[in-house]
Order: structure tokens, then C-alpha cells, then sequence
């Protein structure tokens, strides 16, 4: 088995034990109102939400709000873990637009779609698959979501490659993620721990900003979102990923 392969069935199993709360210690534990008004959820959107939905987000920020959704408009989440940003984005599309949510752990998946059976959401779908090779077909996307996800892929290059490829024209990123503040050490990487908690697979803003210009995307901005103490310890910042496809 390859290291990338390694990486991500760890990374699943870690998600997949979260889903079935049996791991609420090491990839981040239970989510409450709190954490989500901290990553920039209004207490509007927190409202809306399942306490099924609040207790699994595990996100760094909100890209719903940051993205600018339109009615009307398809949107991908990719990673959507419990479902948090699909659930708010549905309402922003309305029943004319759709949102998809992409996630490698199935009992995420499935986690995600309940909470979408309790709100009865029609335009929501929820698919199995990785962000790596993502089941959709080209230039079928307006806007790419995604929160605290691509900084725990072992292969930024080809998620760039894929988001480019499933973007429409003038189509749009919303990320939030953690970025590395310097390159983490091969020793620091190899450390699933700290890999899974979103820690050190991040790459740095320059990385970020150079790794989506290689594979096409225009207006690149990574903007820090808050500075915390995690700043410090944990070698990471949250950030806000835009960028458009021209
Ligand atoms: C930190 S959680 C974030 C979940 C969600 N975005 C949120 O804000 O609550 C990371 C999620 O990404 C999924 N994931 C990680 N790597 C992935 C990959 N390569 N392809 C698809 N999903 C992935 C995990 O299964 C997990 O559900």
C-alpha cells in the first residue's frame, strides 16, 4: 500500500469511528453552538440546524457565508462530513439550484442524509467518493465548498486538478481550511495524529496560492480568518481559500 493510500484509510477510519461517536477524541471532539458561532455561523443559521448536524460539524470556518451562494446555482461540498454546510447552502440555492455533498466515509454519508431527511430537504444529495476523483462531470459546478478537508488530502495537486475540472466557467471556490504557517518536517507529516487532526498535511498560503494558479484558477486569495492560540501551538491558521475559474 502506498503512503498516500495509508493516509487516507486512516483518515476514514478516524471520520468513520467520529460518525459512530466512538473517536470524539482525536479528530475533534463533539461540536456545540459555541464552536460553530466562533467559526463564523450566525445564531440564525445555528437555528436551522439538527442537533445531529451542531454535534458532528467539524469545520473552520463557514463557507457558506463566505461564498457568496446564489438562487439557483449547483454547489459542491466537498468533505461534508455530517452535512453542516449542504444543510445552510440548500436554503441559499432554493429549489431551483442543488447542493451536493462529496465524502470518502460513509458513515458520514449517512449521517448527512438524515439530517437532510429530518429538515425534508429536497434539493440535497449526498454522494460517497473521493475529492481526489470526484463523480461528477466536467464544467457541471458554479460553486466549490469545502471546510477543513483538503488539508487532510495526501494529494492536493490532483483535488486542484479535479475542482478545476468540475467548475463551470466564471465558477467559484468558498474554502475554508487550515494552513500551515511553514512547511511541516516529513516526520510531522508522517504523524497520523497530527495528519487527521488537520494539522500537518496543511500546506502553506504560498503553496495554496501557487498549487491553484499551476492547475488554472484566477484571483487567488488566501485570507486568515482569526488568530487564535492554535496559531502558536499547532502550527496552523484558518483561512479562507477563494478563487475563481476563468
Ligand atoms: C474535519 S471533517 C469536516 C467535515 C465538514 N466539512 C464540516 O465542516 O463539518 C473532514 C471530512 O472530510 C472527509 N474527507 C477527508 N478526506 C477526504 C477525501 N480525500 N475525500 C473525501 N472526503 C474526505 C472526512 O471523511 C470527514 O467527513
Amino acid at each position: 500500500m502506498t503512503q498516500e493510500q495509508t493516509i487516507k484509510n486512516t483518515v476514514r477510519d478516524r471520520y468513520g469511528a467520529r460518525a459512530r461517536n466512538s473517536d470524539t477524541a482525536n479528530c475533534c471532539g463533539q461540536s456545540n453552538v459555541d464552536d460553530l458561532l466562533s467559526h463564523g455561523y450566525s445564531r440564525e443559521e445555528v437555528r436551522q440546524l439538527p442537533e445531529s448536524a451542531i454535534v458532528m460539524a467539524a469545520g473552520c470556518g463557514n463557507p457558506t457565508a463566505l461564498g457568496m451562494i446564489r438562487t439557483g446555482e449547483t454547489v459542491l461540498d466537498l468533505g461534508s462530513g455530517g452535512g453542516i454546510d449542504v444543510l445552510l447552502a440548500s436554503k441559499r440555492v432554493g429549489m431551483q439550484g442543488k447542493v451536493i455533498g462529496l465524502d470518502m466515509t460513509k458513515e458520514m454519508v449517512q449521517r448527512a442524509s438524515d439530517n437532510a431527511q429530518k429538515l425534508g430537504l429536497q434539493n440535497v444529495e449526498f454522494k460517497l467518493g473521493e475529492i481526489e476523483e470526484i463523480p461528477l462531470e466536467d464544467d457541471s459546478v458554479d460553486v466549490i465548498m469545502s471546510n477543513c478537508v483538503i488539508c487532510l488530502s495526501p494529494d492536493k495537486k490532483r483535488v486542484f486538478q479535479e475542482m478545476f475540472r468540475v467548475l463551470r466557467s466564471n465558477g467559484r471556490l468558498a474554502i475554508a481550511d487550515e494552513v500551515a504557517l511553514k512547511p511541516f518536517s516529513k516526520e510531522e507529516k508522517a504523524n497520523s495524529d497530527k495528519w487527521c487532526s488537520c494539522s500537518s498535511g496543511a500546506i502553506t498560503g504560498l503553496e495554496y496560492v501557487r498549487g491553484l494558479e499551476e492547475v488554472g484558477f484566477t484571483d487567488v486569495l488566501v485570507k486568515p480568518l482569526q488568530q487564535g492560540d492554535g496559531y502558536s501551538t499547532s502550527g496552523v491558521f484558518s483561512a479562507f481559500v477563494s478563487a475563481t475559474k476563468p
